[in-house]
C-alpha cells in the first residue's frame, strides 16, 4: 500500500497491485483513491478450508482489492494456532451445534462444526495472498466474544474458573453476542498477550486486529475482583477498564513493530492507542471521532457494507436479517462526500466489506452474499465514490458473465434461484430507521 504513510512495507513477493486484473466489466482506472480496499470474512462463525480462502483471495485481487481482514476468533470458535495455549483450537475450536435461522423462531442443527488453521497453513496463506497483491490483516476478537476462549481456559474468565465453568460448556452454539469477557489480572493479560506475539510471528501486516467491539460489560460491573482491580488502576468506569486492556495490547503489538486496527467501540473510555487505526462500522461517529483524535479510519458502515445484510424486500431472500442492502444501494455509498472536511477526508485510509458468516454456511452462500455486490463496492473502493449507477448498470451484464466463467455462484438480479433459497429457516429482517435509532443509542458514549 502507498501513499499515506502507512502500510508502506511493499507484499512480501513485491508484485505490483493488479489493477483490477481479472474482473470483466469493471471500471478500476488509474491510482486507486484508498489505500486500504479491504473485505473482512468471519471465518470464526463458518470454518472454511484454505482451498476456499484461496479462492476467495483470488477473487479479491480480480476486483483490485488489497486487504483481507481474517476474523479468526469469536463466541463461536477460535481458528488459529496457538503453540503456548492448545487448547484454544482443540476445545475453542469444535462446537457441538449450531444455531439455524435468526430470532425466536431459530433452532438448532444438532451438527458439529469445527475446524482450524495451523501456523504452517496461515504462513503459506500469508505468502498466497502476497503474490496477489492482498495483504491479511489477521484478528483476535477481545475482550468480549471470548466464549471460545473460556471454553478451554475458564481461568481466564469472570468469577473464577469454577464459575466459568458452569456457564460456559463449550464455544457458543447461538448467534448474537455472548455475555462472557475476559478478567483483567495480570495473568489474563499475559496469556493473551502470548496470542498475540505468536499472531505477529505469523501475519506479516503492519495492522494486527484486536477486536473491541460489543463487550458486555455487564461481567465486569458485577464482579467485586474487577471492581478492585480498577480502583488498584485509577479506572473510573468499565469504558476505561476496556480501554486500559486495549492499550496493553496496542503496547505488546508495538513491541513487534506492529500497530493495532480496532473496531469504533475501542474509543469508548480513553483513547487506547494513538497509533490505532479505527474501523468504523456503526454510523459516522466513530469514523468523526477517530478523524478528530487523529486515527486513520475505515469505513464500514453496516448499512452500506454489510454484506450478510438480505439484498432486498422479497420474502424469499435466504435467512434474511439486516436492513436491506442491494446491489444498487451498495453503489450508492459515498465514503467522503464532496465538501467533507479536510480533517476527516485526510484521515479516511480505506473501507471495507465485512462479509459475517452466521448465515453463510457453504460456499454457495458465500458466493450468494458476496456477488456481485463486491464489484459495487470494488468501484467505489478504487474510484472513491457513488457509482454512476447507468453507466455501471450497463457494464453489469459482461461483469456477471464473467462471475458465471469464475463457477461464482452470485444473486441473479432477479432474485434467488430456487436452490439458493433457505424456505422455512427464519431470519429477522431489521428496518433502516429502527436500526439509525439503535446506532444512535449504541455510539451515545463515544
Ligand atoms: C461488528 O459488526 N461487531 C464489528
Amino acid at each position: 500500500m502507498s501513499g499515506r504513510g502507512f502500510e508502506t512495507r511493499p507484499p512480501a513477493s513485491g508484485a505490483p497491485q493488479p489493477a483490477g486484473a481479472g474482473a470483466a466489466g469493471l471500471r478500476l482506472d488509474g491510482e486507486p483513491r484508498f489505500a486500504w480496499r479491504g473485505v473482512m470474512l468471519d471465518v470464526a462463525r463458518r470454518f472454511r478450508p484454505v482451498a476456499d480462502l484461496e479462492r476467495f483471495i483470488e477473487l479479491l485481487a480480480d476486483h483490485g482489492l488489497n486487504v483481507l481482514q481474517l476474523h479468526l476468533t469469536d463466541d463461536q470458535g477460535w481458528r488459529f494456532e496457538v503453540r503456548a495455549y492448545p487448547r484454544l483450537t482443540e476445545v475453542g475450536g469444535r462446537r457441538s451445534q449450531t444455531q439455524l435461522g435468526h430470532g425466536p423462531r431459530s433452532t438448532l442443527d444438532g451438527v458439529p462444526h469445527e475446524g482450524w488453521y495451523t501456523q504452517h497453513e496461515l504462513r503459506g496463506l500469508v505468502r498466497f495472498a502476497a503474490e496477489r497483491g492482498i495483504r491479511i490483516v489477521p484478528e483476535i476478537d477481545v475482550p468480549g466474544h471470548a466464549q471460545s476462549i473460556l471454553a478451554a481456559y475458564p481461568e481466564f474468565g469472570v468469577g473464577g474458573a469454577d464459575a466459568v465453568r458452569e456457564r460456559v460448556a463449550e464455544p457458543w452454539p447461538r448467534f448474537g453476542v455472548s455475555d462472557e469477557v475476559l478478567n483483567v489480572e495480570d495473568a489474563t493479560l499475559e496469556f493473551i498477550g502470548t496470542v498475540f506475539d505468536e499472531l505477529c510471528e505469523v501475519f506479516d501486516s503492519e495492522l494486527v486486529g484486536l477486536g473491541g467491539d460489543e463487550v458486555r460489560k455487564d461481567r465486569w460491573r458485577g464482579d467485586e475482583r474487577t471492581q478492585q482491580l480498577m480502583v488498584e488502576r485509577g479506572l473510573a468506569d468499565e469504558d476505561e477498564l476496556q480501554s486500559w486492556f486495549l492499550a496493553q495490547i496496542a503496547d505488546r503489538v508495538r513491541g513487534h513493530g506492529r500497530r493495532v486496527v480496532g473496531w469504533d467501540e475501542m474509543l469508548e473510555g480513553r483513547d487506547p492507542a494513538p497509533d490505532a487505526v479505527v474501523a468504523s462500522w456503526r454510523g459516522p461517529v466513530g469514523a468523526e471521532l477517530g478523524a478528530r483524535l487523529g486515527h486513520e479510519v475505515v469505513l464500514c458502515p453496516d448499512l452500506w457494507t454489510y454484506f450478510d445484510y438480505r439484498q432486498s424486500e422479497r420474502d424469499d431472500e435466504p435467512i434474511p436479517v439486516g436492513t436491506v442492502l442491494s446491489l444498487e444501494d451498495v453503489g450508492t455509498f459515498d465514503p467522503v462526500p464532496a465538501g467533507a472536511p479536510r480533517w476527516f477526508a485526510d484521515r479516511v485510509v480505506g473501507v471495507q466489506a465485512n462479509v459475517w458468516c452466521e448465515h453463510l454456511d457453504g460456499r454457495d452462500r458465500l458466493d450468494y452474499a458476496v456477488f456481485p455486490r463486491l464489484g459495487a463496492f470494488a468501484e467505489v473502493a478504487w474510484n472513491g465514490g457513488p457509482l454512476d449507477w447507468s453507466d455501471f448498470e450497463g457494464r453489469l451484464p459482461s461483469y456477471l458473465a464473467w462471475l458465471e466463467e469464475q463457477g461464482v455462484d452470485y444473486r441473479p438480479l432477479a432474485g434467488p434461484r430456487p436452490e439458493q433459497q433457505r424456505p422455512g429457516v427464519p431470519g429477522v429482517p431489521r428496518d433502516r430507521a429502527d436500526r439509525l435509532a439503535e446506532l444512535a443509542r449504541l455510539t451515545a458514549n463515544l
